[in-house]
């Protein structure tokens, strides 16, 4: 077997958020969102690819009229640092003017990824835009970011699964674990 293969075969560290924790914390958002919205049809903007699962799970939890879309936004090289340079690599597949958006993210680090993202689609006019988060790294923060909906704080270590990746592994996985020997600092 290839190192790569090996890698993402083992488990890659200690669990920290396990598969209940996540469906029953991802049901009480859907049902806040499904409260607040329930007039709405808003419009959910995942961030691709971290929110993947994230999103999957949240609509199913949110039994109300909704749209969905993607964005995919690049502001890591492939490591566990920032690069600080956020790009925008696809945009959304339709117009959000006068539309009630909602963002909803894998995990908050730096805030830097979602306070571009804010200002990107404030400029389209929308009639408002909050943020969902299912993970908040705050020790981290260089730029303020209000999390309108947020899943749980976690400590300063590099997650990986439930949609987030190293270096592309481990989205797969049905929970959060902390990745061994690697901490975001
Ligand atoms: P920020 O711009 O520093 O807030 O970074 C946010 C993005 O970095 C997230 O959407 C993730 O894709 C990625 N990221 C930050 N921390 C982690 C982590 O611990 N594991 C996996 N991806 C992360
Ligand atoms: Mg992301």
């Amino acid at each position: 077997m290839s190192a790569i293969l090996r890698a993402a075969a083992a488990p890659p560290g200690r669990v920290l958020i396990n598969e209940e924790e996540l469906r029953a914390r991802v049901g009480e958002l859907g049902a806040s969102l499904a409260r607040d919205y329930a007039r709405d049809n808003p419009v959910l903007v995942g961030v691709l690819k971290g929110a993947l699962v994230f999103m999957a799970d949240l609509v199913r939890a949110m039994p109300i009229a909704l749209t969905i879309d993607f964005i995919a936004l690049s502001s890591y090289a492939g490591g566990t640092r920032s690069s600080g340079v956020v790009k925008l690599a696809a945009d959304l597949s339709m117009p959000i003017e006068d539309r009630h958006v909602v963002i909803v993210e894998d995990i908050i680090d730096t805030g830097r990824t979602v306070s571009y993202l804010k200002r990107n689609l404030e400029t389209r006019h929308p009639r408002s835009v909050r943020l969902c988060a299912l993970l908040d790294k705050i020790e981290r923060r260089d730029v303020d970011v209000e999390i309108d909906y947020l899943g749980f704080t976690i400590p300063n270590l590099f997650v990986v699964g439930y949609g987030l990746d190293h270096v592309g592994l481990y989205r797969n996985l049905p929970y959060i674990a902390a990745l061994d020997s690697a901490t975001s600092a």
